[in-house]
């Protein structure tokens, strides 16, 4: 047994499937009681809470999506009155009009609880100065973060996103061990030191807990060398928590532990909608077991991956997230994720994690231009080095995912610096 753990975290899968049934019967019959619109649809899927015999019954259950959300925006999905509803956060709303979520004083000590078994899980403890790179507002990054941290005993330096000079200046001055931040922000941040003139592998930080988009292998092996840390994948969803849903061991690096004892996870076909057995490819859908203002019932979020069996957790993983449904690009016929180029991107050693995808109609065929900076190191670069590294990448490309692209080598700083969640796509065809 590893001292310090929850004793949940160690269970046996036994143990834990109990508790799960017990807890999933409680929050089906709360979201069924307390919430009209869930008993309206349980009621026209033919379905009741009492129906739930065995965990894998949960598949008789109707889904819940962002429409659901969307529909019943701002607090029409809350179980509890206003009253008890103690904050809010809200989703960034990219891809539409905005979620709202809401917890309970209850929903926020579980929520900084998983979080601060995250953090530990990452290799944080009470002796840790965790510098939080996360926007704190409506987004669920800084202070889902932040009271994480907190719980840990960790000492917070709550500098939110934005500010790169001054995050540089911080993580110089307070001499931080971990940063927690989106993977592309962090590497801004490494980009200013060396625009500083510093190495940023020798600064204080030895690990980086990053998520809220996704990220590869490459990236990680990229993060991993440029700041000198060990860097961990923390996965969430504001309609589910915010982060803190699940997270990786350092000891394992494979894969996010999810908190199985708080959020049931499954694996669907994301066409027919049925479950698919652990270890297959599908889009994750999360149930919340324990969950009072906002309980969700089989929420699809869209992501795309595979439940991986229990390691150094008693709990099971989630494989790296490939990219969300939604971010699948179609080109001339062949399905593609910017994770794809990102993988073949950052195999070549001269170039940096910054990149955006443009997708344009060209007559009547698809089009796509890749466009990707050099590292720093690399900015003054030959025009031939670049444009060998050009026919490289695009050949790479075309070899592995059958598509013909343009690919344009740009200089540091060329391309849009979000300061949170970043986008890779810009796609024409759209408009
Ligand atoms: O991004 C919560 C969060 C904050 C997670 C900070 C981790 C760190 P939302 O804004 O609701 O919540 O966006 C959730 O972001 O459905 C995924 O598509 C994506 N996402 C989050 N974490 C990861 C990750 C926060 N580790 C959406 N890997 C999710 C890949 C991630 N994608």
């Amino acid at each position: 047994m590893k001292p310090g753990l929850d004793p949940i975290e160690h269970a046996s899968r036994d143990e834990i499937a109990a508790l799960q049934l017990s807890r999933l019967r409680w929050s089906l019959r709360h979201a069924y009681e307390r919430v009209p619109q869930y008993r309206a649809k349980f009621e026209a899927h033919g379905v009741h809470p009492d129906d739930l015999k065995c965990l894998a019954d949960l598949g008789r259950f109707p889904f819940t999506t962002k429409q659901d959300l969307r529909d019943n925006y701002p607090f029409g999905l809350f179980a509890v009155p206003l009253r008890d509803v103690v904050r809010v956060h809200a989703s960034s709303g990219t891809t539409g009009k905005q979620i709202v979520v809401g917890y309970t004083r209850a929903d926020l000590e579980m929520w900084a609880s998983v979080m601060a078994r995250s953090l530990r899980a990452a290799g944080a403890g009470p002796d840790d100065i965790v510098h939080v790179a996360h926007a704190y507002g409506l987004f669920t990054g800084g202070f889902g973060v932040h009271y994480g941290a907190e719980r840990l005993g960790c000492t917070v330096v709550p500098l939110g996103g934005g500010q790169t000079a001054k995050q540089v200046q911080l993580i110089r001055d307070f001499r931080p061990t971990m940063i927690v931040a989106t993977p592309s922000y962090a590497l801004n941040i490494a980009d200013e030191f060396v625009r500083n003139g510093l190495d940023p592998a020798s600064c204080s930080l030895r690990i980086g807990c990053f998520g809220a988009e996704p990220w590869g292998e490459g990236m990680r092996g990229e993060l991993e060398t440029r700041l000198g840390i060990d860097a961990m994948d923390l996965y969430g969803l504001s309609e589910v928590i915010g982060p803190g849903v699940a997270c990786e061991c350092v000891e394992a690096k494979d894969g996010p532990v999810i908190w199985e004892d708080h959020f049931y996870p499954e694996v669907i076909d994301p066409e027919s909608g049925e479950v698919v057995p652990d270890g297959q490819p599908g889009e994750l859908v999360f149930t919340s077991l324990s969950k009072e203002a906002l309980p969700i019932i089989r929420y699809r979020t869209r992501d795309l991956t595979r439940l991986l069996p229990p390691t150094a957790r008693a709990f099971r993983r989630l494989a790296k997230i490939t990219g969300r449904s939604d971010d699948m690009l179609i080109i001339r016929g062949v399905n593609l994720f910017p994770g794809h180029i990102e993988e073949l991107i950052l195999q070549d050693k001269k170039l940096s994690g910054h990149y955006l995808l443009e997708v344009y109609r060209d007559g009547p065929l698809d089009q796509m231009e890749v466009m990707v900076e050099v590292k720093p190191e690399f900015a003054h670069a030959s025009s031939e080095m670049k444009q060998c590294a050009e026919r490289e990448l695009q050949h790479g490309i075309k070899a592995w995912l059958g598509v013909t692209t343009r690919v344009r080598i740009l200089d540091p700083g060329h391309l849009p610096r979000p300061e949170g969640k970043t986008c890779r796509v810009i796609d024409k065809r759209r408009a």
